[in-house]
């Protein structure tokens, strides 16, 4: 089993569950500590069910991980087999986000039995609900847009709150409406600097205490954009402007119990999965069940946010006045 990519809360979880439902159907259990970096290296090493005792309530992953481009190259993956061979590995669970789904899906398409499970906290991997981490991710963020709408309110200021997500809004949407955010700028919606200076003008006119924009790390404009343009513009705001990029503090910390469970669920099930001689797959959450889907279908099907719910947090914030 490796980690691999963006370290995502609920990944330890999982591990503890790979490894525990493994024993129990009578595998031996190898972890190769820093994802694919690591499988080309030779970094293996034998768990039992004790080492992964006392994890599942914390952040990060205790197998590491780590970004490698090498493992992209046909040398890279042909290291990385020669080790799975050398090291008698019979089959690999992989838990990462798209890229490392790709990889996995790379393996199996050299003949090696892969599973994979979704751990990502941009939630942008299709065919599962959420991935391990997402819910840690909005929680987190959550609660720093609760505390930055204090000193908001306090000083009447707009905040430009930045998420992080890479290409998808997802983070960025549900913590916008979470959060109750006069504005939410996500890549999958088109925005400009002058629409968001108008809701501004406008949340002033109306009386409001703050104005918080959460704003995807992919979106245009960014939020370095949008902080340059309002400020040239300062006198016509009435509220003044500043930024809180809320960053790595996203992909850390203690799982909240959704996302332990979830990781257990899918780690048991990548299991049971393998048992059952299937490969090359991912498990995924489908409503409330575990699902298995090919990992070609899962590559190359793009995650889409749900627009009705954009919809629905602009139309609860653009509601008539009287
Ligand atoms: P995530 O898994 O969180 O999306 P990355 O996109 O950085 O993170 O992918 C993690 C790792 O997976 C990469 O550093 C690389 O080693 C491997 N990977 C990503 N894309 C591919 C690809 N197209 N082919 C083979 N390996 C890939
Ligand atoms: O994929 C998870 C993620 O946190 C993205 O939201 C972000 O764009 C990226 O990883 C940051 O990557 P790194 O840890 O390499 O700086």
């Amino acid at each position: 089993m490796l980690t691999s990519g963006g370290d995502a809360p609920g990944t330890n979880a999982c591990i503890r569950a790979v490894v525990r439902a493994a024993l129990s159907s009578g595998y031996e259990v190898v972890g190769i500590r820093r994802g694919y970096a690591g499988l080309m290296d030779g970094e293996f090493e034998v768990l039992d069910g004790r080492f992964v005792g006392g994890i599942a309530h914390h952040g990060g992953t205790i197998l590491k991980t780590a970004r490698t481009e090498r493992f992209k190259t046909e040398e890279g993956q042909k290291q990385a087999l020669d080790n799975l061979e050398k090291h008698r590995i019979d089959v690999l669970v992989v838990l990462g986000g798209d890229g490392s789904l790709t990889g996995a899906l790379r393996l199996h398409e050299a003949g090696f039995p892969v599973m994979g499970a979704p751990a990502t906290i941009d939630n942008d991997v299709a065919f599962t609900d959420m991935a391990m981490g997402v819910d840690t991710a909005m929680n987190t963020a959550l609660r720093a847009i609760d505390k930055i709408k204090d000193t908001a309110s306090s000083h009447r200021r707009a905040f430009l709150v930045e998420t992080m997500g890479r290409d998808s809004g997802y983070l960025a949407l549900m913590v916008g409406m979470a959060s109750a955010a006069e504005a939410i700028v996500i890549p999958e919606v088109p925005s400009t600097c002058e629409g968001i200076l108008t809701s501004i003008k406008q949340a002033h006119q109306k009386g409001k205490a703050h104005f918080i924009a959460v704003i995807a790390e992919g979106a245009d404009p960014d939020c370095r954009t949008l902080d340059e343009y309002l400020r040239e513009r300062q006198d016509e705001l009435g509220f003044g402007v500043r930024v809180s990029i809320l960053g790595y503090i996203q992909r850390g910390g203690a799982p909240t119990a959704f996302d332990r469970l979830l990781g257990t669920r899918l780690g048991a099930a990548a299991v049971s999965q393998l048992a059952k001689g299937e490969t090359g797959k991912m498990v995924g959450l489908i409503g409330s069940k575990i699902v298995a889907t090919d990992l070609a279908e899962v590559v190359s099907t793009k995650r889409q946010v749900d627009l009705d719910l954009y919809n629905l947090a602009q139309m609860l914030e653009t509601y008539p006045t009287t």
